[in-house]
């Protein structure tokens, strides 16, 4: 059983891969005269590049999960036999992929019509300015950067820039499925005709429901009705819908979640947090149907096969266009109609495109809720479709840490609900071997990564301690079995991140932790950047004092994307799963990093851990049997 740890190889790449971009960039457009457009959404597309490039470090981080899907093959049977029928296991063979890939995202600007920018079979004569952006994914296995493996067009900006300039508007049926309690099936046909006026960038918002006019009404949404009729049919019954009746016995649900499984369907970019749900869910009766779009995807067998409209290139920012095929595409689905719950986490606001078809839907974020919706306009559209979401008491608004539970808080005022990763698929524990070194996980910024292993020789050999310390990535340069990791008798932190898989991990794996004190990330976070990837802007170095829509809470609560205050960044830090959890030592210095090396008592922490870890797993496994319970 191995694993990747964090990618930070990739990571790193892929930064890197961002800034040299974002210069070519500035170069060619500093080549053209009529730059205004360019000018003016240089900020979105740059944060747009870092979301691609995002996903691709973080598909590097998805690459956490090692092989061991052979030895999960019990646990996880059904989903696979399902997902046997959907994929191929993956694009690549050679499982070094995720070691070796950066995301390499190339901007051409260009100027597109809709019908060949979109690729889809619109007759919309719409003039749009599409600005394409393509991923291009490179595989060193292949040793050129020319093997680009999937190109892709996606766009980044006409998502709004789309239907403000359309003239005509292709019509629209929507169809939505309702499966009674006994179940029969009816089905509700809403015909729309095309609007002929064109829209005003207010009702250009997809407010997601085509088929829920409930919910329509709730955000006035105009964007299938705007100037068109409506009528409303009823319709056959959708050949195909195979969804079991009820069980019997409704009043005990715990009985009828073993009597019927339960379809869960989720196309993310990351395969990390599907997997372990899958393994935390194993008990329960679900079936996954798991089309991945992560770069990763082959390390789990997951990779997206026979998914339609949706591609690696698209789904991250669908377009309005993309979101209506998709919806179009499987509201009278087979394999759709099976589906009672959808999951989203990786970006959640892929959940914006189940929206239409009323099922269960679970947004259980794992990094900040934005990401795909960088901009102003579909981050706020984004917000106004998570009130629904969160509105209908079915559905479950979630983060795996508490940090990104505040975050989407002080931009929405929704609570979220705390399920953290439960990463128990290591099957691995604290064994240590006191002769090898202790680790120090990646740190990112060169500098300060030098100048704290140089300060923490100094201490060391200054109160003349013998404990040998080395970089996670000099021990294990790609790759490490959990079995290896255990072994070491602790692993020091300078988080880049305020909540990690990797970190999960560890900590159920109960290896002692050594993290800096709240007060010292934060000065060093505000003097040095160390936690680079707690915001977007740190992700692409763009740093920013405030984020670009405000907060919906009271307004004494600091911004958490500003980078120039040191409080607010001490308030927000404060919610990171390392100052949430107990049993992690902190140092105020590194003097007291060294001290705290030799004098803590590691075996001690690490059973307390233990006990800590096994009552988290049994809370979390009581949440989501409510959870499900729930969902019928
Ligand atoms: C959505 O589903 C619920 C229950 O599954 C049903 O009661 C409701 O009528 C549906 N709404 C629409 C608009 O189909
Ligand atoms: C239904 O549940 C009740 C109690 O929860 C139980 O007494 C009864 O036997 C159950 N019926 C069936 C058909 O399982
Ligand atoms: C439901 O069934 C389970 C097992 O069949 C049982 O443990 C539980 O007590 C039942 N709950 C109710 C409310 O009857
Ligand atoms: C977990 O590890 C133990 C030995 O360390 C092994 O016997 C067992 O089969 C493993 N379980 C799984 C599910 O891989
Ligand atoms: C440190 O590592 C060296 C070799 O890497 C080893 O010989 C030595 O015993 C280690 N020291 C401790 C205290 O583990
Ligand atoms: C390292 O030590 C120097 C000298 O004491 C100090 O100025 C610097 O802030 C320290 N850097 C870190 C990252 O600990
Ligand atoms: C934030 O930065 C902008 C420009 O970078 C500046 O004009 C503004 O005053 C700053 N605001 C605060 C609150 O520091
Ligand atoms: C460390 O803690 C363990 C478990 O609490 C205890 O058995 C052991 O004696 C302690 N070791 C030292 C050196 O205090």
């Amino acid at each position: 059983m191995s694993a990747f740890g964090e990618g930070d190889m990739g990571s790193r790449r892929a930064a890197r891969q961002v800034r040299m971009d974002m210069r070519e960039l500035r170069v060619i457009e500093s080549k053209r005269s009529h730059a205004t457009f360019w000018t003016r959404n240089r900020r979105f597309i740059a944060l747009a590049i870092a979301g691609a490039c995002v996903a691709g470090m973080l598909i590097a981080v998805a690459a956490l999960i090692p092989t061991m899907v052979k030895k999960d093959s019990e646990a996880t049977d059904t989903t696979l036999e399902v997902s046997t029928t959907t994929t191929t296991g993956g694009r690549g063979t050679k499982s070094s992929w995720a070691t070796s890939t950066t995301m390499q995202t190339k901007i051409t600007r260009s100027i597109t019509s809709m019908s060949t920018g979109g690729g889809g079979s619109s007759s919309s004569t719409t003039k749009t300015r599409t600005t394409t952006v393509r991923t291009r994914t490179t595989r060193t296995t292949t040793t050129s950067r020319s093997g680009a493996s999937t190109t892709s067009t996606t766009d980044s900006s006409s998502s709004t820039t789309t239907t403000t300039k359309t003239k005509t508007m292709r019509t629209k049926a929507t169809r939505s499925t309702t499966v009674s309690s006994t179940g029969s099936i009816s089905i509700m046909s809403t015909t729309t005709t095309p609007p002929t006026t064109s829209m005003t960038p207010s009702s250009t918002a997809y407010q997601c429901c085509p088929s829920n006019r409930a919910c329509c009404k709730t955000t006035q949404s105009t964007f299938y009705t705007k100037g068109g009729s409506t009528t409303t049919t009823t319709a056959r019954p959708t050949k195909g819908l195979t969804r079991t009746p009820k069980a019997n016995n409704v009043s005990n649900r715990s009985a009828y979640i073993r009597t019927r499984p339960l379809t869960i369907w989720c196309n993310d970019y990351h395969i990390s947090p599907i997997y372990d749900i899958k393994h935390q869910l194993k008990l329960f009766n679900v079936v996954f149907l798991d089309k991945s779009l992560s770069g990763a995807c082959h390390e789990t067998k997951t990779c997206a096969k026979n998914l339609k409209i949706l591609h690696q290139g698209n789904a991250m920012m669908p377009t309005e266009k993309v979101r209506q095929e998709f919806y179009e595409a499987y509201k009278d689905d087979v394999e759709m109609n099976r589906v009672d719950i959808f999951m989203c986490f990786h970006p959640v606001a892929m959940c914006e495109l189940f929206m239409p078809f009323n099922r269960t839907i679970i947004v259980l974020a794992s990094t900040r809720y934005e990401l795909g919706r960088y901009k102003k306009e579909a981050w706020m559209n984004w917000n106004k479709n998570l009130q629904i979401i969160a509105k209908n008491h079915r559905n479950v608004i979630s983060a795996n840490n508490l940090y990104d539970a505040e975050y989407i808080r002080y931009f929405t005022g929704i609570k979220p609900i705390v399920l953290p990763s439960l990463c128990t698929y290591t099957n691995a524990s604290y064994q240590p071997n006191m002769h090898k070194p202790v680790l120090i996980a990646p740190i990112h910024g060169k500098q300060f990564h030098t100048e704290f292993r140089l300060n923490l020789s100094n201490a060391l050999e200054k109160l003349k301690i013998s404990i040998n310390v080395s970089d996670l990535r000099e021990v294990y340069k790609d790759r490490y079995e959990y079995s290896q990791l255990v072994q070491h008798p602790a692993i020091i932190y300078v988080p880049y991140q305020v909540s990690l898989m990797s970190l999960f991990e560890q900590y159920r794996m109960n290896i002692p932790l050594f993290f800096p004190s709240l007060d010292l990330l934060a000065d060093w976070h505000f003097a040095y950047r160390v936690v680079r990837e707690r915001t977007w802007g740190g992700v692409i170095e763009d740093l920013r004092n405030s984020s670009l829509i405000s907060g919906v809470l009271d307004k004494h609560r600091p911004d958490p994307n500003n980078e120039f205050d040191r409080n607010a960044i001490y308030y927000w830090l404060k919610f990171s799963d390392y100052y949430q959890w107990p049993y992690i030592t902190y140092f105020d210095s590194v003097d007291d990093l060294a001290v705290k090396l030799s004098q803590t008592n590691l075996t001690d922490i690490s059973e307390k851990m233990s006990l800590y870890n096994a009552h988290v797993k049994q809370d979390l496994h009581e949440k989501w049997r409510g959870i499900l319970e729930k969902i019928n």
